[in-house]
C-alpha cells in the first residue's frame, strides 16, 4: 500500500482528471478507504479527502493524505482553509462526492439537512452527484429509521453502492451492512461519471434505475440424472436477458444469474453462469442485497434424488430404470420469505398453460412476491423460445393486460414500471 505513484495510463477514462471529494466517516470500514484512494488514483482521479472526527479514530489523516497526495480536510473552522469559504469551494469545485464509508449517523444527518461539521456542510452546499457506500452493523442497516433515511436520500437524487452481505469486521456478525469492495465502489463512480452531462442533469428521467442494484435470474436450470443426461424446462433465456439489458440501460447495476442458454450476454451486466437450481439459489443469495429482484428463470421443480456418477446403461431386460425425483428449492419463495435478503420489489414469473390469473394470484401469495408477470405458454402461443410475448402483470392492486409485443419491448415496459414504482416510494 506504499505505492502512491502515478496512475496507469490506460484505465478508467471516466475518472481521468476528475476531481473526486472523498468523505470518510467514522466506521471500521474506513480502513478500506485507503485502498479506495489508490483505486481511484489508478484510474486517473484527483482525490480530495475529507475526514470526520469519527474517521480519525480509525485511520490517520497522515495515511490518507500520503495516499491521496493532497491535503486532508478535517475542520469546518480551519482558518487556513476557510479564509475563502473553503467548504463552499470543496462543495462546488469537483466532479463527484463519494462517501465511503457512509455511516448510519452521517446518512441521518444528511437526510435532515444537518450541517454541523465540514463533511455535512459540504454535502448540504453541493450540487454535484453524490455516491454513498454505506457501512454499518446489519441491525442498524435494517432499522426503520435508516431505511427511511436511505429512501429520503434516494428521493433527493443521491446514489448508492452496496452495502454487501457478509461478516462484520468488528463483531463477526453476518448480515447486510458490509461496505462494498473498493473496486466495486470505483466501478460505480466510473459508471456514474460516464453518464453524459445531459443524462446526469436529468438523471431521474433518463436513468430511472441509477444507483439501484437489480438481480435477475434467466434461462432454464439443468438437473443432472447422470453425467450425460439432465432434466430441464424449455427456456431460451430471451425474456430474462432482455430485462437485464433494459435494466442496465436504465442505469441499474445488474447481476444476471443465468442457467445454460445460447443467447448472448447483455452488455454492462455482471453475468454469473450456473447449472442447477441449487447453484442458482446460492448465486442469488450471494448477489443480494438488491433493490429489485426479478426471477424470470424457468427453474426445474425436481432433480434426480441420487447422482449415479456414471452413465445409466440399458440392462437388456427391456425395463426402464426407475428415476427417483426430489423437489428443488423454490428460489423466489426462499427470497420472498427471507428476513433480511428480501428486496424492496420482488417480481416472479408464471408460465402457465391454463388458469393463468388464478395460478399467478396464488403464486403471489405463496411465494410472497410483489408482482407476477404471467404469460400463457401453451403450445400454440409460440412464446417458448420465440421473440414475442403476451403478458399480464398481477399485483395485489389488480391485473394489467399488456398487448402481444416483442420480448425486448416487454422488458423495457417492465423496467419503466419498476422505475415508476421506485420513484413513487
Ligand atoms: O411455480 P412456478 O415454477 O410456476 O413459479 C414460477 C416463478 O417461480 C418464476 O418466477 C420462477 O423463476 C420461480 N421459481 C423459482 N424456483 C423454483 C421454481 C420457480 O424461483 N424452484
Amino acid at each position: 500500500m506504499s505505492d502512491t505513484g502515478p496512475p496507469s495510463p490506460d484505465e478508467g477514462p471516466a475518472l481521468r482528471d476528475k476531481r473526486v471529494v472523498l468523505i470518510i466517516s467514522g466506521g471500521i470500514a474506513a480502513y478500506k478507504s485507503l485502498d479506495l484512494i489508490r483505486r481511484l488514483r489508478e484510474r486517473g482521479a484527483h482525490v480530495i479527502p475529507i475526514m470526520t472526527r469519527g474517521a480519525q479514530q480509525f485511520i490517520t489523516p497522515l495515511a490518507v493524505g500520503a495516499l491521496a497526495a493532497d491535503k486532508v480536510y478535517t475542520d469546518l473552522f480551519d482558518r487556513e482553509a476557510e479564509h475563502d469559504v473553503g467548504h463552499i469551494r470543496l462543495a462546488r469545485d469537483n466532479d463527484l462526492i463519494l462517501i465511503a464509508p457512509a455511516t448510519a449517523d452521517l446518512m441521518a444527518k444528511m437526510a435532515h439537512g444537518i450541517a454541523d461539521d465540514l463533511a455535512t456542510a459540504v454535502l448540504l452546499a453541493t450540487d454535484t452527484p453524490v455516491l454513498l457506500a454505506p457501512a454499518m452493523n446489519p441491525k442498524m442497516w435494517s432499522h426503520p429509521a435508516t431505511k427511511r433515511n436511505v429512501e429520503t436520500l434516494r428521493g433527493d437524487g443521491l446514489f448508492f453502492v452496496g452495502p454487501d452481505q457478509g461478516e462484520m469486521a468488528e463483531s463477526g456478525e453476518a448480515g447486510v451492512g458490509r461496505m462494498a469492495e473498493p473496486l466495486t465502489i470505483a466501478d460505480a463512480a466510473e459508471a456514474l461519471l460516464s453518464q453524459s452531462p445531459e443524462a446526469e442533469r436529468g438523471s431521474a428521467q433518463h436513468k430511472p434505475l441509477a444507483g439501484r442494484h437489480v438481480v435477475i435470474t434467466s434461462g432454464p436450470t439443468h438437473e443432472p440424472i447422470d453425467p450425460v443426461r439432465y432434466i430441464a424446462n424449455r427456456s431460451s433465456g430471451k425474456q430474462g436477458h432482455a430485462i437485464a439489458a433494459a435494466a442496465a440501460k436504465a442505469g441499474a447495476r445488474v447481476t444476471l444469474i443465468s442457467g445454460p442458454v445460447t443467447v448472448a450476454e447483455p452488455e454492462d451486466v455482471t453475468t454469473i453462469h450456473v447449472e442447477s437450481a441449487r447453484d442458482m439459489l446460492q448465486a442469488v443469495k450471494d448477489a443480494l442485497p438488491a433493490d429489485v429482484a426479478i426471477m424470470a428463470a424457468a427453474v426445474a421443480d425436481w432433480r434426480a434424488a441420487a447422482d449415479t456418477g456414471h452413465k445409466i446403461k440399458k440392462d437388456g431386460s427391456g425395463a426402464p430404470p426407475a428415476l427417483d425425483l426430489v423437489e428443488n428449492p423454490d428460489i423466489l419463495a426462499t427470497i420472498g420469505h427471507h428476513d433480511t435478503l428480501r428486496p424492496l420489489l420482488l417480481i416472479g414469473f408464471a408460465a402457465e398453460t391454463q388458469n393463468l390469473v388464478d395460478n399467478a394470484r396464488s403464486k403471489l401469495a405463496r411465494k410472497r412476491a410483489d408482482w407476477i408477470v404471467a404469460n400463457d405458454v401453451g403450445p400454440d402461443t409460440g412464446v417458448m423460445g420465440g421473440d414475442a410475448n403476451t403478458v399480464r402483470i398481477v399485483t395485489a392492486d389488480g391485473i394489467e393486460d399488456w398487448p402481444r409485443m416483442d420480448k425486448t419491448e416487454v422488458a423495457t415496459r417492465l423496467i419503466t414500471k419498476i422505475g415508476d414504482f421506485l420513484s413513487s416510494r
